[in-house]
């Protein structure tokens, strides 16, 4: 039995997908039974817990072989990190796969976001349990966000010249799920990206082909870039976050191009085109959600 944290989410979707694809047992975490995606079979059980709330992770960890432990984007994801790992290591012994990000260990530019990925990891070192890190790029599902600005024709981000080599989150959820079933993956670290490194001003070019218009990038400064998604109605923590995130990019630290897909999955990485290409339909159709925040 395998437990998935973040279930409901961009991995945690395709990971328990994946993961019933591959014959195994699954507990899916969900915070509320009403968010159960209707494609859950008789192979994944449902447990409804909040991860700020320890006592209800006791009977989500309870018997389990293997955690996916995937912490959302939110300040209080230190301590859920802890509060997952706790319960884990109260209930018996399972191997943990922690889904930090990408220059886990040797990146020098701070990001409040990745802060819960080293609390995970020195808490699983502290309670002793194997573990396994997966250190994802930024997906490339991130660019669904941005698709109202980008119909306009701009790409504005504080990412500066630097390329990325983003990575589809089905690929990460594909790699997560070989990793929890199969051996000999024990104190392992898998940088997972994309196929290539791309500057932001190529990203364009793509989107622009995908489109059927110009889409130009726009390097933002960090200033402007906070006062823009301010303005969405993003909270300061967020907006900050995200300008680090960025920053990082900036500073070249997401350009390396590893292969942690292929090696796992024996396969190439899916590529950006491939991707902007698929969801062409949701690039163009007019936006649905708040979601939206160009920078
Ligand atoms: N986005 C990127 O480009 C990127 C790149 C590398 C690494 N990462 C890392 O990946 C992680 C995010 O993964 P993701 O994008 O798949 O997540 P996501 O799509 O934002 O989904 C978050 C998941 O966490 C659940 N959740 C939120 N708060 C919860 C709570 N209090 N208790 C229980 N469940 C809760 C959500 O459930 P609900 O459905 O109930 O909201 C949802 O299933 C972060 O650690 C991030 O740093 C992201």
């Amino acid at each position: 039995m395998i437990l998935v944290t973040g279930a409901t989410g961009t991995v945690g979707r395709p990971l328990v997908r994946a993961l019933r694809e591959r014959g195994a047992t699954v507990r899916a975490l969900v915070r509320d039974a009403g968010s159960v995606p209707a494609e859950w079979d008789d192979g994944v059980e449902a447990v409804v817990a909040d991860l700020n709330d320890a006592g209800s992770l006791l009977p989500a960890v309870d018997g389990v072989d293997a955690v996916h432990l995937l912490t959302p984007v939110d300040p209080g994801a230190a301590g859920q990190a802890r509060n997952v790992i706790d319960a884990a290591a109260k209930t018996g012994r399972p191997r943990v796969v922690l889904q930090a990000a990408i220059g886990v260990g040797r990146r020098t530019s701070p990001v409040r976001f990745f802060a819960a990925h080293a609390a995970g990891f020195a808490q699983v070192n502290a309670a002793g349990l194997p573990w396994t890190v997966l250190a994802p790029n930024g997906f490339q599902q991130n660019f669904l966000g941005l698709a109202a600005s980008l119909r306009a024709g701009i790409l504005a981000l504080p990412a500066g010249d630097a390329a990325v080599s983003y990575v589809d989150a089905r690929d990460v959820a594909a790699a997560a799920a070989e990793v929890l079933t199969t051996e000999g993956h024990e104190g392992a670290l898998h940088e997972l990206t994309g196929p290539e490194a791309l500057t932001h001003e190529e990203i364009a070019g793509l989107i622009g082909a995908v489109l059927g218009r110009e889409v130009v990038y726009r390097a933002r400064t960090p200033d402007r870039a906070r006062t823009a998604l301010l303005d969405t109605g993003l909270d300061e923590w967020r907006a900050s976050g995200l300008v680090e995130l960025y920053g990082m990019y900036a500073a070249g630290e997401a350009a390396a191009v590893t292969d942690g897909i292929p090696r796992l999955l024996g396969r190439p990485a899916r590529s950006l085109a491939a991707f902007l290409t698929e969801h062409a339909p949701a690039l163009r159709a007019t936006p649905t959600t708040s979601q939206e925040r160009p920078a």
